[in-house]
């Protein structure tokens, strides 16, 4: 689908569909102008109440007299004194959802009247880009029958009934449309099948980017992980039969002297728990298990995709982590690539002994910071749900930009400790430490065991256990937290503080 913005009287819009905002029956500055021109056809319908209330309710109004558009979609914002973030992107998503269903070609969104207080037109226009393009994203190129017909919709403007459109308003729809291409990036390789998507595709997609981006790229091999010492990283691999990859882009957009953003991802392509074998049930959604290591490409993609000035290094550990004979016993004990040894008590718990390892590479890059972003606990799901991934980090400062960035995004956070204290349950009486620390705080002592491998570094871990993807009848990947990661590393270069 096509993005543009234009100013454009409305009853003037000669397109398939007008879309405009409603708080509880009171029409914004576009609404009244198209009322004004349809002879208060608009007001009247309201009137009748069949608008629901809340924020995202639809109701399509078909030919009315005195405007050259063919439909009017009119899209609830629930109650005015409500009106936030939260209910902007329920009402986009609302009227996208409609917009997929009708038949019209293409549409005139009215989005300057969707600004809840505070918020600018910038910041709106990338809220309806990406909401927008969530709706319309699909997957189905692996279904030979019963396809849906793709949506008629291809061009949509978003418009402004009065003023000109700012550069501002065009880098904000640029580098949205950028950011939706990376979440799209993400959903698709969580969404594809582990017998297709496996360490060599992830190092195999990061090539076409590197390609397609001039980025630079590395792939590092088994042996050359064996030459490195990453005992641990792999260790996961052993039991697979495909061959592990770490993967190594590099984005250079800011000033040569600046030092990058380091973001690290969790890409184990199928999570059977190895010889800790996990039940049976849903263990097909272990394959969104890579969905960390999709987020990193996806972020990188956005970020070259609207040349951003900012240099970041993107790095993807890919396993398997599989039962076999060849593959890592429980009581087995590692030496990572940092020289302290782990003992193996459940090998279940792999996330942390491939990030460990690709934690400690991270360091040579000289990082401002380094994200590690991981589906790693299922105790993170108990803890948060699916509404907040679980962020954790040793540096408050770089805690609060990344708070700051999720909110920014609708691509929400919530701090948890990593204090100390945490630590004793990871100890093992044969080995510096346990690669488990029973069930209390389960997500806090995968964090505190990344911890012990990043204590010279501004560091910060996400698990994304609960938010990465969604289960039951609406199973995909949602490409979180990548909207979170581009605001963070545009913010980070730009910058700003948490609190600004
Ligand atoms: N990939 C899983 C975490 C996970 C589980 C994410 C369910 C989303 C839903 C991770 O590798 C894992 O298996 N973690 C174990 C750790 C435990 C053995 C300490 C878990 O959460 O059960
Ligand atoms: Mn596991
Ligand atoms: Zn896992």
């Amino acid at each position: 689908m096509e993005f543009s913005i234009r100013s454009l009287a409305p009853q003037k819009a000669k397109a398939g569909c007008l879309v405009l905002g409603v708080h509880v029956a009171e029409l914004g500055k576009a609404g009244r102008q198209a009322d004004k021109a349809a002879q208060g056809a608009l007001r009247r319908v309201l009137a009748q109440g069949d608008l629901a209330a809340k924020a995202g309710a639809t109701l399509l109004l078909q030919r009315l007299p005195g405007l050259a558009a063919e439909r009017v979609l009119l899209v609830g914002l629930g109650e005015r004194k409500e009106f936030g973030l939260g209910a902007l992107r329920d009402a986009l998503r609302g009227a996208a959802q409609a917009l997929r269903e009708i038949g019209a070609r293409d549409a005139a969104f009215y989005v300057a009247d969707l600004a809840p207080p505070g918020l600018g037109l910038p910041a709106v226009l990338r809220h309806a880009v990406l909401g927008i393009r969530d709706v319309f994203y699909r997957f189905d190129q692996l279904k030979t029958q019963k396809k849906a017909p793709p949506p008629a919709l291809a061009t949509l403007t978003l418009a402004l009934a009065s003023g000109p459109v700012t550069l501002q308003a065009q880098a904000a729809l640029k580098e949205a449309a950028a950011t939706a291409d990376g979440v799209d990036l993400a959903r698709t390789l969580g969404n594809l099948p582990p017998n297709i998507c496996s360490p060599a595709y992830l190092a195999e997609e990061a090539r076409k980017l590197a390609r397609q981006f001039s980025l630079g790229l590395q792939v590092l091999e088994r042996k050359d992980m064996e030459k490195l010492g990453m005992g641990s990283l792999l260790s996961v691999a052993q039991g697979s039969r495909q061959p592990p990859k770490l993967v190594v882009l590099r984005y250079r957009g800011g000033p040569a002297k600046q030092r990058p953003l380091v973001l690290v991802g969790k890409g184990i392509t199928f999570d059977t728990g190895g010889i800790s074998l996990k039940p049976g049930a849903e263990m097909d959604e272990m394959k969104f298990d890579m969905s960390g290591a999709g987020s990193v490409l996806g972020a990188l993609r956005a970020l070259a995709g609207m040349r951003a000035p900012v240099n970041v290094v993107g790095i993807v550990a890919a396993c398997e982590n599989m039962p076999d004979g060849q593959a890592t016993r429980p009581g087995d004990i590692v030496t990572t690539m940092s020289g302290q040894t782990v003992e193996i008590l459940n090998t279940d718990a792999e996330g942390r002994l491939i990030l460990c390892d690709a934690l400690t590479y991270s360091a040579r890059f000289d990082p401002a910071a380094v994200v590690d972003i991981a589906t790693l606990t299922g105790a993170c799901v108990i803890a948060l749900g699916h509404v907040a991934s679980g962020l954790f980090a040793n540096d408050e400062r770089l805690s609060d930009q990344i708070r700051a960035a999720g909110e920014e995004a609708w691509d929400r956070v919530w701090p948890m400790p990593v204090w100390e204290d945490y630590q004793e349950q990871l100890r093992s009486n044969f080995a510096d430490m346990a690669n488990i620390g029973g069930r209390p705080g389960g997500s806090i002592t995968a964090a505190c065991f990344l911890a012990r491998f990043t204590p010279k570094l501004r560091w910060a871990h996400l698990d994304i256990a609960g938010t990465a993807w969604k289960s039951g009848r609406e199973k995909g990947s949602t490409g979180r937290p990548v909207p979170l990661l581009v605001r963070l590393a545009l913010r980070l270069a730009s910058g700003r503080t948490g609190k600004a």
